[in-house]
C-alpha cells in the first residue's frame, strides 16, 4: 500500500513499521525512539536477533552525540561520502542505544542517506533504524513492489521509484588503527584510498565466534531458484549481459552493458527476483566480467545468492 510523506512521518512517530525508499535499496523503517518498533522489524523480517541494524541520521553531529569514541578518519570519511552509501560502524554509549539495535555489541553502524526523500523523513522524525526491506534471505527489494511482493498488498511503503544504485551500502570498522572494509557494497574499496591514503582491506569473516558484521555470516540476496557460476553454460537459462552474444536458444536475462557497472548493479537485484516470478528452477550466470571496484562487490552478492 502506498502512502504519502505525511502518513509515514505519522505512522513511524506512532511507532509503526514502514518501508522507505533510499539510494541503495529499500529499508523497513522504525524511528530509534519506539523499541517495541524496532522488535517488530526483527520479526516481521524473520531476522535473527543477532544481526544488528543500521541508524539512519540526517546529520554528522547526531553520531558524534551517540559515539563513545569517534575512530581517527571519521570526520574525513563522513564528509567525503555522506550523504550517501557508506555505513560506518562506531563504539557506543550503550546507555542511550538500544541493545536490540546493536544485537548486545558495543557498537552501532550509522549512515546518511543520500536519497533527498529519505533525509526528509528523518529530518521530519528524526534518526531512523532500517534493515533491507526483504524477507531475510532474500534478495533486497529496489522498488516498492518488491516490499509488497515480501511484505504483501497492505504493508505500507512510501513509494520513492526505483533505488538509484541497487545494492547496499558499503560498511567500514575501525581495528587495528586502520578501517577495514566489513561489507562490500555501493562504494567500491578503490575510492576510499584518497580520503584515508591506503586502500582499506576487505574483513574476513571466518571467525563465527566473533563476527564483526553478524549479517556476513548468513545466507542472503538468493531467489529460489538455483544460480549456477561455473565457468560454461550449464542451463539453458542464463543472466548476463546485453553486449555478449550467448546461444540463440537460451532464454537470457539482461542485467545491462558490461560497460556499465553501475546498472548492472541498480538492475540485479529486480533480476534475481524475475526468476522467481517466472518460476525458473535453475539459471546459470555470466561471471566473465572485470575483478575490480563495483564488480567485486556484484561478484560476492552472485556468490552469496548462490550459496547454500
Ligand atoms: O544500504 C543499506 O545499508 C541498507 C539501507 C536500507 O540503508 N540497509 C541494509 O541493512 O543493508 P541490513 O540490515 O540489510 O544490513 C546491515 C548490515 C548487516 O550485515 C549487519 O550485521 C551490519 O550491517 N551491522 C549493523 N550494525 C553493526 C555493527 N554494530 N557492527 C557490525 N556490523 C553491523
Ligand atoms: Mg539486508
Amino acid at each position: 500500500m502506498r502512502i504519502s510523506f505525511g502518513d509515514a512521518c505519522q505512522r513511524l512517530l506512532n511507532g509503526e513499521v514502514i518501508a522507505v525508499p533510499t539510494e541503495t535499496v529499500y529499508g523497513l523503517a522504525a524511528s530509534l525512539k519506539h523499541p517495541t518498533a524496532i522488535d517488530r522489524i526483527f520479526a516481521i523480517k524473520g531476522r535473527p536477533s543477532n544481526n544488528p541494524l543500521i541508524i539512519h541520521v540526517a546529520n554528522a553531529s547526531d553520531v558524534t552525540f551517540y559515539a563513545s569514541k569517534l575512530p581517527n578518519g571519521f570526520e574525513a570519511l563522513a564528509e567525503s561520502f555522506w550523504p550517501g552509501p557508506l555505513t560506518i560502524v562506531v563504539p557506543v554509549d550503550t546507555n542511550i542505544i538500544s541493545s536490540n539495535i546493536r544485537a548486545g555489541l558495543p557498537t552501532a553502524a550509522f549512515r546518511i542517506p543520500g536519497n533527498p526523500l529519505c533525509r526528509q523523513l528523518i529530518q521530519e522524525v528524526g534518526p531512523i533504524v532500517m534493515p533491507s526491506a526483504n524477507l531475510s534471505g532474500k534478495p533486497s527489494a529496489t522498488q516498492a513492489i518488491h516490499v509488497e511482493s515480501d511484505f504483501g498488498i497492505d504493508f505500507p511503503v512510501l513509494d520513492g521509484g526505483a533505488c538509484q544504485h541497487g545494492l547496499e551500502s558499503t560498511i567500514l570498522y575501525y581495528t587495528d588503527d586502520r578501517w577495514q572494509i566489513i561489507r562490500l557494497g555501493a562504494i567500491s574499496a578503490e575510492a576510499f584510498k584518497p580520503i584515508l591514503g591506503y586502500l582499506p582491506e576487505f574483513a574476513s569473516h571466518k571467525d563465527e565466534k566473533m563476527p564483526i558484521c553478524p549479517g556476513q555470516l548468513y545466507r542472503h540476496y538468493a531467489p529460489k531458484a538455483k544460480l549456477l557460476l561455473t565457468a560454461t553454460p550449464e542451463s539453458n537459462v542464463i543472466i548476463g549481459f546485453s553486449d555478449r552474444q550467448y546461444p540463440s536458444t537460451a532464454k537470457v536475462f539482461l542485467l545491462g552493458p558490461l560497460s556499465n557497472p553501475e546498472k548492472i548493479a541498480e538492475n540485479l537485484y529486480a533480476i534475481l527476483r524475475q526468476l522467481d516470478l517466472e518460476e525458473i528452477e535453475t539459471a546459470w550466470v555470466d561471471m566473465d566480467f572485470p575483478k575490480s571496484g563495483l564488480w567485486l562487490t556484484i561478484a560476492e552478492r552472485l556468490r552469496k545468492a548462490a550459496s547454500k
